[in-house]
């Protein structure tokens, strides 16, 4: 699997780890940490998701474990900081930019189905794992701070109440023209959160040592405060 990112900024020292359940807000506070540091954003939902995207473009039979495991070895995708913050990444499948039509709701069915298959995993983990190697980083999915980076400097688990992800991926997918009534939304993400939480290779389960971080109460930007200041707290241990 070849996979390219390009970095935002040049400060290179920790590793940060952002797991969660699909809708709690990670990719915005990843993406405006990475931002505060000037560290490198890594998607790594947008890998399996461009995964799925290929497999359903070009036809695979989804049951063909093989054949998927093949397309996982000859993916060719790039992540690109985005220029708004409408996407947080832009991703291409070789020439194709793909950002946004791996965000359907297919898609994310698809994705969640195809990243229990160990082979998937195995490439994917072993392609974030040379991202993450230079440091700098602030790497987000649902394994980062367990099985990609488990020495990772700092790691949060970020969650939110299964209604208050329905409703914030209601809002996202609205502003996108994309109208899906919010108990189809809700059901949805428990299916794909008891799925995630529950498979036998990588479950989505919080590191030992990572910070839980319940951001109901908080503004993305309070979220955001509070990892920096983590971050602040990793530097200064050294
Ligand atoms: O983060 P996002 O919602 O884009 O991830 C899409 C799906 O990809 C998740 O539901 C999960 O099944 C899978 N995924 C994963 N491991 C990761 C990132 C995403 O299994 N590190």
């Amino acid at each position: 699997m070849a996979v390219k990112s390009s970095a935002i900024g040049t400060r290179r020292p920790l590793t940060i780890a952002i797991d969660g359940p699909a809708g709690a807000g990670k990719s915005t506070v990843a993406r405006q940490v990475a931002r505060a540091l000037e560290y490198t954003y890594i998607d790594t939902g947008a890998m399996y998701r461009a995964l799925a995207w290929t497999v359903h473009h070009n036809g695979v039979p989804t049951d063909d474990v093989d054949a998927v495991v093949t397309v996982a070895d000859e993916l060719d995708v790039r992540l690109m900081p985005g220029d708004t913050d409408e996407f947080t990444t832009r991703v291409f499948v070789g020439d194709d930019e793909v950002t946004e039509s791996i965000r359907t709701p297919a898609i994310s069915q698809l994705t969640s189905a195809l990243s229990t298959i160990p082979g998937v995993r195995v490439r994917m983990v072993d392609a974030q794992r040379r991202m993450g190697l230079g440091g700098g980083v602030v790497m987000e999915g649902r394994d980062i701070g367990t099985v990609v980076l488990p020495s990772a400097d700092l790691k949060v688990f970020l969650t939110a109440s299964p209604e208050r992800r329905a409703k914030r991926r209601q809002a996202e997918l609205a502003e996108r023209g994309i109208a899906i009534p919010y108990d189809t939304l809700l059901r949805e993400i428990v299916e794909r959160d008891t799925r995630d939480a529950s498979r036998d290779v990588a479950p989505m389960v919080p590191a030992a040592d990572a910070h839980i971080l319940d951001s109901d109460p908080y503004t993305a930007s309070e979220v955001v405060q509070q990892i920096v200041n983590w971050h602040e707290e990793a530097l200064a241990r050294g």
